[in-house]
């Protein structure tokens, strides 16, 4: 288990910018209190991916792809290519002082 963060070191609706092993990675905490993190590596051609708290979703630097926050899956994508395969999910663990770890 590695430790990313406590709970009072996010915000509603902000993220964190981790390593997971070796890649980074961002921790989501949604405007409605779920904790949610992905690598942060598009799986089109491995752009960089930041959160984008306005629209609430994942955001592709690259080629401006957009996923989604609760599953990681393709929310729009550019129509000159296919992109069936959504972001890589970290799984969570909070324990009882609110320290968050990745799993
Ligand atoms: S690299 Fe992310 S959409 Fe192309």
């Amino acid at each position: 288990m590695q430790k990313i963060a406590n709970l009072r070191d996010i915000e509603r609706g902000k993220s964190i910018t981790f390593d997971y092993k070796g890649k980074k990675a961002l921790l989501v905490r949604t405007k409605d209190d779920k904790l949610v993190a992905y690598i942060a590596i598009c799986p089109h051609e491995q752009g960089n991916i930041e959160w984008d708290e306005e629209i609430n979703k994942f955001l592709c630097e690259c080629h401006l792809s957009l996923f989604n926050v609760g599953d990681g899956s393709v929310y729009a994508h550019s129509s000159l290519f296919e992109l069936n395969e959504g972001l890589t999910k970290i799984d969570l663990k909070v324990d009882e002082k609110g320290d968050i770890y990745a799993l």
